[in-house]
């Protein structure tokens, strides 16, 4: 695959992912499949894999819950660890100073695509 031209790869309409929402989705990376989620906030659409850096399980009991109570922060429901929603950062919890996997994403004619290389 030529970096310099990353493929794309839709995941959803900008319409299915409201301001202070967030979504999980299954995407396909080549023959295997890959767990994500996605976070509106503050106008922008973040992407990371679901996948928490303490044990490497998914952030979400609920599907599609991966924020806390007030929608500030992005939380592990297994051990309760929090993430800054801007960078994935662990600011609480057993993962604290490590990081959640981020996704370059675009919006595209309100289409939601991952940038995949
Ligand atoms: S698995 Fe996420 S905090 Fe333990």
């Amino acid at each position: 695959m030529d970096p310099m031209h990353p493929s794309t790869q839709t995941v959803c309409k900008l319409a299915d992912l409201p301001e202070g929402s967030s979504r999980g989705f299954s995407i396909r990376t080549g023959a295997d499949c890959e767990d994500i989620f996605l976070v509106h906030k503050n106008g922008r659409i973040l992407a990371y894999i679901n996948s928490c850096p303490h044990t490497g399980g998914p952030l979400d009991w609920v599907p599609h819950r991966f924020l806390n109570l007030d929608g500030e922060l992005i939380q592990c429901a297994t051990h309760d660890a929090l993430f800054r929603i801007e960078d994935g950062v662990c600011i609480a919890g057993p993962c604290a100073g490590r990081s959640l996997t981020p996704l370059q994403v675009e919006i595209c004619n309100d289409d939601v695509r991952l940038l995949t290389e």
